[in-house]
Parts: C-alpha cells; structure tokens; sequence
C-alpha cells in the first residue's frame, strides 16, 4: 500500500519588532504610498537584535508545530529546513535544530530553492514517506533578511520587500484513507521547475566562491554584499510560472480551480497574487495572502500563511489546497495537499 505524506500540524513565529513603510522612509526615499500601490505591503517583521538568528526564529516555529502535533522531538527522524539565510555558511541550519531540539541523531538536510522553498521541501518529504524512509517529519522554512538588506535609498527596491520570519510543518507517513471512502489525506502531488539563465536576475553575490578570497571592504562599496534584483523581469516570469504551476497540477489531477479549497501563493507582490486569482477565476476569499503584514519572507511565506489560515478558520481537515510559489534561481513550483 503506498504511503500518504498527512500534514499534522502547521506553525509560525515571527519577530516582534514591527517595521512599518513610514519607518523606512525614514531611513531611505520611499513612501508608504509608493510600497502598497506597488507591493501590498503595509509592515514586516525584523529580528530584534543579532542575538536573533534563522535558527531562533525556525527553533521558534518547530517548537510550537510539535506542540500542535503532540509530538516529542525525539519522536523525529528526519528534518528539512528550507532558507536562503542560514545562520552559519556551513554547516547548515537542519543541524542546529537537531541539536537544539534535542533530537536523535536524525538525519538533518538544508533545500536551497530561495521563494520556492516550502514547495520544494513539501516534495522532498513526499519522496522521503514514499520510499519509506522516514515517518515523522519536521519541515522548517525560516528567514533573517533585514540584515543583509541595503537600508539606503540606494537599496529601496529591494529593502522595502523583505521581512524575517519562520514556518514548520510536522508531516507524518500513513497509510490510512480517512473515513468511509472519503478522499486520502496528505500531499497529492507536486510539480517544480527551474531555469539558472535567470540566476543574476535576482541575486545575492557575496559570500560566495564564484569570487575568490574573502569580503574585501571595496566589495562592500560596490553592494555586493546585498541581494540585487531586475524587478520587471522577475514580475512577469513569475506569473507566467505560477499559473504554469497552477494549471499543471490541476490538470494532471482532474481537478478545476472551483475545486480547490484555498490557493496559498508565495508571499512576494500582492499584485503578482492578483493577477494569478483572476487569471484562475477564483474569489478573493480562495487565496490567501498575509504579504500586508510580512513583506516577503521568502521560504516562510507559505507556511506562515497556512498557519494563519488554520488559525483564521480559512483551512480545515479536508480541505484541498494548491501551493504556489515563484523566487530566486529562478525556481518554482506548488503542491496540491488534501489537509
Ligand atoms: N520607493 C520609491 N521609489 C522606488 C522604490 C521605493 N522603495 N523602489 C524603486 N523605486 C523607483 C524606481 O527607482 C523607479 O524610478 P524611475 O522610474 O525614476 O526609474 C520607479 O520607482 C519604478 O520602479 P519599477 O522597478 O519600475 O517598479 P515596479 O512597478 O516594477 O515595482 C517591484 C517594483 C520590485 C515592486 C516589482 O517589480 C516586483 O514586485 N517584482 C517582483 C518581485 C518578486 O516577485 N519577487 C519574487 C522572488 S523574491
């Protein structure tokens, strides 16, 4: 009998510092007129002090989805972070969690698929129930950005987008169909894709060893230290992959967008989102974005969402699901879960 890869639970933490758009135009040329029109966005979350790393905030999320599950950590025996922001250059943040979790020496793997992190994580842990290697499974997508971002009027493109914060999942391996008949639980499939010709599209250069040597202070002066991003072009591929993503997982499920329970898409532009729902032909009350409150967390966004969704009534047992995202790489792909 196959395996279904069933979503227990769903949580989020978020840094308590506020950063709304008249705070930044304090610190750059930008307007909180400017940041909605164009993004949606209205304030993020920024750690509170260095002390703050992605580990602490992902710590922070998996703690609380553990709780939700009735799971013990030492109960795990598999964790997946997804984050472009690890806290160390190697080695990566699914080990610290293992350690500070206080888990068994469980096998501990970091998914660098930028935006598109959880999509990717949700299809790694798939494979990991469905090949019988693991049952119980904690999926980390967790962020610090802001310090990296070019809080000058010189980075506001970028710097007005992004904000901090964690999501965790903790999926479990079952063999059950729930109820008489009833659909099976779990994630039903899952569709990615990636094209590297859009790699400098959306970047961040340094660290890194297509540069040799360390961080010079000129390297600095140049930017280079700070994600860069041609906005234009990473909008248009964006949509055209969402809805690629969209229309490929309900087709070659059988299923009509009417079908689908709730569509939580990456978190980068709610106007992105917008044009994806018409497109899709669904109510705005199918779709779910919290981006007004985040700004981009980048791997976090989905399950930050599906958190909230849970937690608003939005999401119930049952439900169906289509998860959508598009970012950095470029990568892209979605999940279509029975939750
Ligand atoms: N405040 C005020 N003005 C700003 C600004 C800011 N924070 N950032 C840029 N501008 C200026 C630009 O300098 C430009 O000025 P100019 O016309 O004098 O040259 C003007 O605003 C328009 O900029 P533009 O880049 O054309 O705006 P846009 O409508 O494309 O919106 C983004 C910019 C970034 C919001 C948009 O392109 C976007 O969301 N892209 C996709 C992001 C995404 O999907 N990311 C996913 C992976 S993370």
């Amino acid at each position: 009998m196959s395996l279904q890869a069933v979503i227990r639970s769903v949580s989020h933490y978020v840094p308590t510092r506020r950063v709304t758009n008249d705070d930044l135009s304090k610190l750059m040329e930008t307007s909180d007129e400017w940041i909605t029109e164009r993004t949606g966005i209205k304030e993020r979350r920024f750690i509170e002090s260095d002390a703050v790393t992605t580990s602490t905030l992902g710590e922070a999320a998996a703690r609380k989805a553990l709780e939700k599950a009735g799971w013990a950590p030492e109960e795990l025996d598999l964790i997946v972070v997804a984050t472009l922001s690890p806290d160390l250059y190697f080695p990566g943040v699914g080990v610290l969690l293992q350690q500070r979790l206080g888990c068994r020496t469980i096998p501990a793997l970091d998914i660098r698929a930028q935006c598109s992190g959880l999509v990717y994580g949700l299809s790694c842990v798939d494979g990991f129930v469905k090949s019988r290697q693991a049952k119980k499974i904690l999926l980390v997508c967790a962020e610090v950005q802001s310090p990296v971002l070019d809080l000058t009027t010189r980075g506001r493109d970028m710097a007005v987008l992004f904000g901090d914060g964690a999501g965790a999942l903790t999926i479990e391996a079952v063999d059950e169909v729930d109820g008489a008949g009833a659909a099976k639980r779990g994630i039903i499939d899952s569709f990615l894709g990636s094209d590297g010709s859009g790699a400098e599209v959306l970047c961040m250069k340094l660290p890194g060893t297509a540069r040799p040597g360390f961080i010079k202070a000129s390297d600095i002066e140049a930017g280079l230290v700070h994600p860069k991003m041609d906005g234009k072009v990473v909008f248009k591929n964006a949509v055209t992959r969402l809805l690629e993503t969209a229309h490929t997982l309900l087709k070659r499920n059988g299923v009509s967008p009417g079908d689908v329970s709730l569509v939580v898409p990456h978190q980068a532009n709610l106007r992105i989102n917008e044009m994806v729902r018409q497109e899709l032909k669904l109510p705005p009350e199918r779709v779910f974005n919290n981006i007004q409150r985040y700004g981009n967390t980048t791997a976090a966004t989905i399950p930050i969402c599906l958190s909230e969704a849970v937690e608003e009534g939005r999401l119930k047992q049952g439900d169906l699901v289509l998860t959508l995202a598009f970012g950095a790489g470029f990568t892209w792909g979605g999940n279509l879960v029975r939750w």
